[in-house]
């Protein structure tokens, strides 16, 4: 076995649709308040894209940001793994519409369906590609509007979820030790209708009878996906951490799924990691499921937190119930 690193993330790029829509907007046809969201989830707003603006194309947008950053054309592009919950179609795949949209005829192109750490699971496919020698340079990208797939009348799920893209050029590792340690990915089917879209698959597919029983949006269960989330993220940390060989007192920073600050606050004193070592944007864009972890790198690189040399600890869970992890040397 060739020793690891064996890929690393060469950039990272961004994408969120203008417009915010906050609390206090939310709290203007929903029984909630800026108050009650503020302190449950730490959300203070998220954006929402328009019907014009697909996920393919906010894909696309922060996919040119991290090829520009990388210095790669579009035609360097071996796969495509983008991860996402929302797709813009069911047939085919979210990854080709954006493939076309960037003119990368060299590529395989799929999607990853597994919530959250969409974008993690992509990476671990990535690394494995590489790896294996089938592709030099992968897009890694998680992008959704799951604003399309919320039910805006839900108080309980409409405060949480906004849209976004974040993308990754991953390439073969270029310098000594730097890359990806280690990554973890796990699932748990028996949890699935914890949090789940009931209809508008095959085993119910799309009826008048679906959407007068809003069965096309998302149905969460939030208290009990609340103690798995914390459950799963503790577990995840631990083996990203005990796979890339390295001690938690050695991460420099902690860049967790952006659900709920409370989640991230519990999992931050799991890992040992003091709050000042944590990324954390969810005031600005709530949960946007597999773009959140990409979206928190975009960030942390901008403001100067993750520098070559930086050893962060990725790490996610979501739908399914999926989770995962990644140590990565910057
Ligand atoms: N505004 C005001 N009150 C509300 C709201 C709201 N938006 N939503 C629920 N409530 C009420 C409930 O009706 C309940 O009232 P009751 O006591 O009279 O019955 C009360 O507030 C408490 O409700 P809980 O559900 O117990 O509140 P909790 O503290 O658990 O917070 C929350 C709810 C924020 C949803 C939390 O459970 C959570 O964050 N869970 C995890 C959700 C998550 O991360 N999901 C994404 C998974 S990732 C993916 O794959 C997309």
């Amino acid at each position: 076995m060739i020793p690891r690193p064996f890929a690393e993330i060469a950039s990272v790029g961004a994408a969120v649709p203008p417009r915010a829509v906050t609390n206090a907007e939310l709290s203007r046809t929903l029984d909630t308040s800026d108050e009650w969201i503020v302190e449950r989830t730490g959300i203070r707003e998220r954006h929402v894209a328009t019907a014009a603006q697909s996920v393919a194309m906010l894909a696309a947008e922060a996919s040119r940001d991290a090829m520009d950053r990388a210095a790669i054309r579009a035609a360097d592009i071996d796969a495509i793994v983008l991860g996402t919950a929302s797709p813009d179609r069911l047939l085919p795949s979210t990854a080709c519409d954006l493939q076309a949209l960037l003119g990368a005829h060299n590529a395989a192109a799929f999607d990853v369906s597994a919530a959250c750490p969409g974008y993690l699971y992509a990476l671990t496919i990535a690394e494995g590609l590489i790896a294996s020698g089938q592709s030099r340079t992968v897009l890694v990208v998680g992008a959704e509007k799951l604003s399309t797939i919320t039910d805006w009348e839900d108080r309980s799920t409409a405060i949480l979820f906004g849209d976004g893209a974040g993308a990754s050029v991953v390439r073969r590792s270029t310098r000594a030790g730097r890359g990806i340690l280690s990554t973890f990915i796990k699932s748990d089917g028996r949890l699935a209708e914890l949090l789940y879209r009931p209809g508008g698959g095959s085993a119910d597919p799309i009826s008048e009878r679906v959407v007068c029983s809003r069965n096309h949006y998302m149905k969460m269960a939030g208290r009990e996906v609340f103690k798995a989330a914390v459950r799963t993220m503790a577990e995840a940390c631990d083996e990203a951490i005990r796979r890339a060989g390295v001690r938690p007192d050695e991460i420099d920073l902690l860049v967790p799924h952006q659900a709920n600050i409370r989640i991230i606050e519990a999992t931050a004193k799991h890992a040992g990691m003091p709050l000042s070592k944590v990324m954390i944007n969810v005031e600005r864009y709530g949960n946007t499921s597999s773009a959140s972890i990409p979206l928190a790198l975009d960030q942390a690189v901008t403001d100067g937190r993750l520098r070559s040399g930086s050893l962060v600890l990725l790490v996610a869970f979501g739908a399914g119930f999926t989770w995962g992890s990644a140590v990565v040397r910057w």
